[in-house]
């Protein structure tokens, strides 16, 4: 398999009147053609730095250090201007304030127009509104997204492509998003907690379109939402504390985690399924001043001394990657 993105020993940084906040620390990830990757965390935990910092959106946060290689070329160095040609042509996002990621002022239908001349022309906003419902074939290979996105009876009802965003429900605008995203054939697209702040239906209906795409498109999926990240990708990462702290395929993960924190995580979460994540630290770890060694350490059900000296290195363990001291030597219990 060959990776579409990946990411090498990132570091994201805030400088702020209280300090430098490492958001990101030393972040390793790849995602493979046509994989998905479910990122998870705690909130607070550096997820929707990660997922900005990989289409240069992270200000005032900066790069400190680290590569972010994309179909072969190193993100970190491209200008702005070679920015905005991946973003949405070549990586699409679904932003977590998915409210301010269609423009207000046109309607769906324009913006779906759009998203279809980018990929056969690399036209721009004007040539789509000009030719929406003109060009031969548009009209139908739009209504094959939204029907295969769950909207082809809002179309039919005229409740959809004539509307604008503000008038449609979140959950309709995510969806709008992802429907944008294939019109372009996008390489990867990226959801940035694409499940949560939906009422239960459209969380369903989210959860079944994220389903249909999977190993049809490279997705990269972050949340806090164990029951999505589960239903939804072939493999994980755990971040705690700006770092990944373990990675493996989701059903390994899940079944048998090894990384202390994902174990706790993933208790938490089956408590509470469905409801606001619990916080597993007591208080959201601060990313100015960790504590030496492990920044987990303080919270540890399984530290020993080394812990609180020494950060663990990401240890490689056939398909998982787990940074804890338990497994230092051969593999671990
Ligand atoms: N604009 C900012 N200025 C300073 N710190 C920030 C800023 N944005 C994010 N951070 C820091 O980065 C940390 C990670 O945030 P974020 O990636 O949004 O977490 P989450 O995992 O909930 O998505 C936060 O705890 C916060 O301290
Ligand atoms: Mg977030």
């Amino acid at each position: 398999m060959t990776d579409l993105l990946r990411i090498n020993d990132l570091s994201v940084v805030f400088n702020t009147d209280a300090g430098h906040v490492r958001a990101n620390r030393g972040i390793n990830l790849n995602v493979n053609e046509n994989e998905t990757v479910g990122i998870m965390g705690e909130s607070g935990c550096g997820k929707t730095v990660l997922f900005l910092s990989i289409l240069h959106l992270q200000q005032p946060g900066r790069i400190a250090s680290g590569s972010i290689m994309f179909d072969g070329r190193d993100l970190t160095r491209l200008s702005g201007n070679e920015m905005r040609y991946v973003r949405g042509r070549q990586i699409a996002l679904v932003p977590q304030d998915h409210a301010t990621a269609l423009n207000p002022a046109y309607t769906v239908g324009q913006q779906l127009q759009e998203a279809l001349n980018i990929r056969r022309n690399g036209g721009g906003f004007w040539a789509a509104a000009r030719a929406w419902g003109q060009r031969k074939g548009s009209r139908e290979e739009i209504k094959e997204v939204l029907d295969s996105l769950a909207m082809g009876d809002l179309v039919e009802n005229g409740r959809l492509l004539g509307r604008y965003p503000h008038q449609l429900s979140g959950g309709i605008r995510q969806r709008v998003l992802i429907a944008m995203a294939l019109l372009a054939r996008a390489r990867m697209l990226i959801a940035d907690e694409p499940t949560t702040a939906l009422d239960r239906a459209s969380r369903e209906q989210m959860l079944e379109v994220l389903k249909q795409l999977r190993g049809r498109v490279t997705m990269l999926i972050i949340s806090h939402d164990l029951e999505a990240i589960h239903s939804t990708c072939d493999r994980v990462a755990i971040m705690y504390g700006g770092r990944i702290v373990e990675t493996g395929y989701m059903l390994d993960v899940f079944n048998h985690p090894k990384h202390p924190y994902t174990k706790l995580f993933f208790s938490c979460q089956r408590f509470s399924r469905g409801d606001v994540l619990p916080d597993v630290t007591g208080d959201v770890l601060n990313l100015i001043d960790f504590p030496a060694g492990c920044s987990f350490h303080p919270c540890c059900p399984q530290a020993s001394p080394i812990c609180s000296e020494i950060d663990p290195a990401e240890i490689r363990m056939g398909n998982r990657t787990v940074a804890c001291h338990l497994y230092r030597d051969s593999g671990g219990p």
